[in-house]
């Protein structure tokens, strides 16, 4: 029997592929006994380890089958090899799929593994008491759902819960009827776009912008417009004054620079809209984490001509593996929803949504945003005392007051040096991420968005420190120590 190595990628996966492709083309019969690990090993030239490995995962793959006292020999019906399927002509999907395929990757989706601390964006505060309430309400709810599924609007009891959540804390006058339960913020984006915007039609964004919001329109086929922000949100007087349908903006904590909307760009946003006729659609992703004093009140409690629909989700405030969050919207656009909703999923899960209706109606809801808002105060407390005692040369800090997350720039580095720095800092166990993918063009320095939630006030302190040496060696020291060794 000759079996010969093909040279790609590590040797177990060669000499797997080698004895497979032995085994299809009938080199090694049916039934046939293989070497033995150390006889093939030999004449592979390879390690015994590497032979056994890749028996091991012949036998898992039912091509061959091992017995103790016989060795490992040939299955007597091993897997048939599948004809390759010939290439599909890309033109055989659709246009929407051609513009998913041109989008840059999604840096929310990027998670280094092996990190000690991760200052990354999306991370979840890991809330002990959370779990355990939340545990109890799937229990009771799981016991109390029966078979049948929520409406595709959403569960009663949730979407009332709900209205009356949104009336007391963001001043939304809405009811349990003006609610569609959603699976988070990006599908109420995309069933917004499906309803109100078509193909070739003008959407704004926001700049500095979320890049999920702006890849869910450009993916929906619209023509993506970016209108700058200042310290006061969005600039209103920089919107396009022709054929925008919809406007998609974060008043409360603009994404990602922090900024909160003045109250009078807000009365001049719905003017704007009013006036042009298109829609606002409002994420409120973490308005309800607000340091100093109340939140601001949401853009829709100001809307007289029903041209907002609100977004609000449970990713942000509970959990991100709860995928539940609402949409507020007006009639008749309200019902359209709903069925493209159904029309994409059917609902969400009646179990999950019995038992966020539990935690807003025990109060324990309201109690965990008040901890959490403490918890969240202090992490970021603790990372800018981290920042100015161990970076304070070379970093400038936009602050807001609120949120998970908040952007560090680096006046001093070049696009080289901070490439360095975050290559350094990760093989040291510090997770550094650029805000650079929030932007349509380079930003005038380089930056990282930081995300405080997940990591405790000491590992803060210990994450600050070591960006500072970090940093030291890439700014202050010049070459890096790992490439100067
Ligand atoms: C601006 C913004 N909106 C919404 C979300 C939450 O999205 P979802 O509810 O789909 O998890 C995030 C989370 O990263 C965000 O940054």
């Amino acid at each position: 029997m000759f079996l010969a190595l093909d040279g790609v990628g590590d040797l177990q996966a060669q000499v797997l592929r080698a004895l497979k492709q032995g085994i299809q083309d009938g080199r090694l019969a049916v039934g046939s006994r293989l070497p033995s690990t150390r006889e093939l090993a030999a004449r592979l030239g390879v390690s015994r380890n590497t032979v056994i490995a890749a028996y091991e995962s012949l036998c898992a793959e039912q091509f061959a089958v091992a017995k103790s006292g016989s060795g490992t020999r040939v299955s007597a019906s091993p897997p048939r090899q599948t004809a390759a399927l010939p290439a599909l002509p890309v033109e055989a999907q659709s246009r929407y799929a051609g513009r998913v395929r041109a989008l840059p990757p999604i840096m929310l989706e990027k998670r280094e593994e092996g990190l000690r601390w991760n200052l990354q964006y999306g991370e979840p505060m890991v809330d002990v008491a959370l779990f355990t309430i939340w545990r109890r309400a799937l229990i009771h709810a799981a016991q109390r759902t029966g078979a049948h599924g929520a409406p595709a609007q959403g569960l009663l009891e949730l979407r009332a819960q709900i209205a009356d959540h949104l009336g007391k804390y963001r001043g939304i006058r809405c009811t349990a009827a003006d609610v569609v339960v959603v699976n988070g913020t990006q599908q109420a984006i995309s069933l917004a776009a499906r309803i109100l915007v078509d193909e070739g039609e003008q959407v704004v964004l926001e700049e500095p912008h979320y890049q999920l919001a702006t890849q869910a329109f450009t993916a929906h086929g619209a023509v993506v417009r970016h209108v700058p922000v200042d310290d006061d949100g969005i600039v209103v007087d920089a919107l396009p004054t022709e054929a925008v349908k919809l406007a998609y903006v974060t008043p409360s904590h603009q994404f990602p620079s922090g900024r909160v909307m003045s109250l009078e760009r807000r009365v001049a946003m719905l003017e704007r809209a009013a006036a042009q006729g298109f829609w606002i659609l409002e994420d409120d992703y973490d308005g309800e984490f607000k340091f100093d004093g109340r939140p601001p009140p949401a853009l829709h409690s100001l809307d007289r001509h029903g041209r907002v629909l609100y977004i609000g989700t449970f990713t942000k405030t509970l959990l991100p593996s709860i995928r539940l969050g609402y949409m507020i919207a007006p009639e008749p656009v309200r019902r359209d929803l709903v069925r493209a909703k159904m029309l994409a999923d059917m609902r969400c899960s009646a179990v999950e949504q019995a038992a966020v209706a539990r935690l807003i109606s025990s109060g324990a809801y309201v109690r965990h945003l008040k901890r959490a808002t403490l918890e969240l105060k202090k992490r970021r407390r603790a990372l800018l005392a981290g920042l100015q005692a161990h970076c304070a040369d070379w970093v400038q800090i936009d602050d807001s007051g609120g949120g998970m997350h908040l952007i560090c720039w680096l006046p001093q580095l070049s696009e080289a040096q901070l490439a360095m720095l975050i290559e350094l800092a990760t093989a040291r166990g510090l997770g550094l991420h650029e805000v650079v993918h929030h932007y349509t063009s380079k930003p005038r320095h380089p930056g990282l968005l930081m995300g405080f939630a997940a990591l405790s006030v000491p590992q803060i302190n210990a994450a600050t420190a070591m960006l500072g040496e970090c940093l030291a060696d890439v700014v202050g020291g010049g070459a890096p120590k790992r490439q100067q060794a």
